[in-house]
């Protein structure tokens, strides 16, 4: 059985910072829906140029074309033994359809980590973020600086500010993330797999207790 960990939380709580250590540390896959659109909008490919209108406008891109790329991924090898869903699933319909997925995939979820930080620090992280372009390794002028400004630490390509870290879109976000994503915590929390973990720590400090959470539950 291919065990999976879905990575819940809102825009900023430290997902995709905290999946990229976490999914090495365990051998597990680290699929990343907003880093795939991303790379399908540098492409650019069909689906590139469909998400980029949502992802600007900080709208969620619509479920059939998410889920379909999602199942696309999962058929990679690298998926056989499981992965760590970072972006993925973020509606009802589309925890429903991973649960389809999983079944055809021989996959279980078995932990889900939900990641909360209060909202006005999640305006400061993202407002700080930079990304970078060659492989989306994250950094935080203030939080988790590069050690040259603008350059990646791990493969030295420029870094960027994201087109949706603006600060209308940010909000525009997170009230998605309210209304369309949030009720996911109370649906994992009723199947038994949901830990919630306190994003406000230092980055370090969140490793240590997702790991702890998340090998609890493998
Ligand atoms: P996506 O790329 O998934 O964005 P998001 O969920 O909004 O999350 P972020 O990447 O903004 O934040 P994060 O939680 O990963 O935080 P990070 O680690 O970077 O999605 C983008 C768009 O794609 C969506 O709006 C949508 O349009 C589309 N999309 C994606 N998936 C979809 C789906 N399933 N369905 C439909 N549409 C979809 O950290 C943020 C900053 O904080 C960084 O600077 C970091 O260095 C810093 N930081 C991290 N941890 C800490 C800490 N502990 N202390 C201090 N600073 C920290």
């Amino acid at each position: 059985m291919a065990d999976f960990v879905v990575m819940l939380g809102p825009p900023g709580a430290g997902k995709g910072t905290q999946a990229r250590i976490v999914s090495e540390r365990l051998g597990l896959a680290h699929i990343s829906s907003g880093d795939i659109f991303r790379e399908n909008i540098k492409s650019p490919t069909e689906l590139g140029k469909l998400a980029k209108g949502y992802m600007d406008r900080g709208e969620l891109v619509p479920d059939d074309v998410t889920i379909a790329m999602i199942r696309e991924r999962l058929e990679r090898p690298d998926c056989e033994k499981g992965a760590l869903l970072d972006g993925f699933p973020r509606t009802p319909a589309q925890a429903r359809a991973l649960e389809e997925m999983l079944k055809e995939f021989d996959g279980e979820i078995n932990a889900v980590p939900y990641i909360h930080v209060p909202e006005a620090a999640l305006i400061e992280r993202l407002a700080g973020r930079w990304t970078c372009r060659a492989h989306g390794h994250i950094f935080h002028e203030r939080y988790n600086p590069p050690k040259e400004a603008g350059r990646c630490d791990i493969d030295g390509s420029e870094l960027y500010q994201r087109e949706d870290d603006q600060a209308e879109t940010v909000k525009r976000r997170i009230r998605v993330y309210m209304e369309q994503t949030a009720p996911l915590i109370e649906y994992y929390r009723q199947k038994d797999v949901l830990v919630e973990i306190d994003g406000a720590q230092a980055i370090e400090q969140v490793t240590a207790s997702l790991m702890e959470s998340v090998r609890r539950g493998l």
